[in-house]
């Protein structure tokens, strides 16, 4: 499948301004490529892809989940927000023969990140969440940081998502929780590195 056919078929099951949105973050994933020297045409692939199934559609969402024969935690399956990246994924290694692990959680976990996440996944979390589209707060911070400290930025995003869902009462996939004590080791050891 070439891009402009999987860009067709985003067309049909996406909203206008979603579409909107994913150029957005395959051209700030380009960037943060270039910034941290990892492939771009993987990282284009990725962030195309990150949201190829956030269909407006519920049922006929719910229904290609079920179908899918995924195997994924209860309150996954219960929410588009934290599945959509898994079908996205599985989309990609399927259909368009991805097969590295890498490509894959870079996809699958974009909404929750996950411990030890490589480059390539840090590049499409943060591409998601500062792409010039974005006006939560906090943005403007992270836009800067994301091109000194990948890590760092990462870290700051997660402390803010984490903010923003206990002040929501929603519900909190371990996972999140998982990557952002991985990423505070990460610095926390630096820093002592640094300064020991
Ligand atoms: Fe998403
Ligand atoms: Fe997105």
């Amino acid at each position: 499948m070439t891009k402009e056919e999987v860009f067709a078929r985003m067309k049909k099951n996406l909203s206008p301004s979603r579409i909107d949105h994913i150029l957005r973050v395959v051209d700030t994933a380009q960037q943060l490529a270039e910034r941290y020297d990892i492939n771009p045409e993987r990282a284009e692939w990725a962030a195309l892809l990150h949201d190829f199934y956030k269909w407006q559609d519920q049922e006929a969402y719910a229904a290609a989940l079920e179908a899918s024969g995924l195997s994924l935690d209860e309150e996954t399956v219960a929410s588009q927000e934290l599945s959509h990246g898994w079908m996205a994924a599985e989309f990609l290694q399927t259909s368009l023969g991805f097969e590295d692990e890498e490509i894959y959680y870079a996809v699958a976990t974009h909404t929750t990140g996950r411990k030890g996440m490589s480059l390539l996944e840090k590049v499409i979390y943060m591409a998601d969440r500062v792409e010039p589209g974005r006006t939560q707060p906090g943005t403007e911070e992270l836009r800067s940081l994301v091109f000194q400290d990948l890590d760092r930025a990462v870290y700051v995003a997660m402390n803010q998502t984490l903010e923003y869902l206990l002040k929501n009462h929603a519900y909190i996939h371990p996972r999140t929780i998982e990557a952002r004590n991985d990423l505070w080791r990460n610095i926390t050891e630096r820093k002592e590195r640094i300064e020991g």
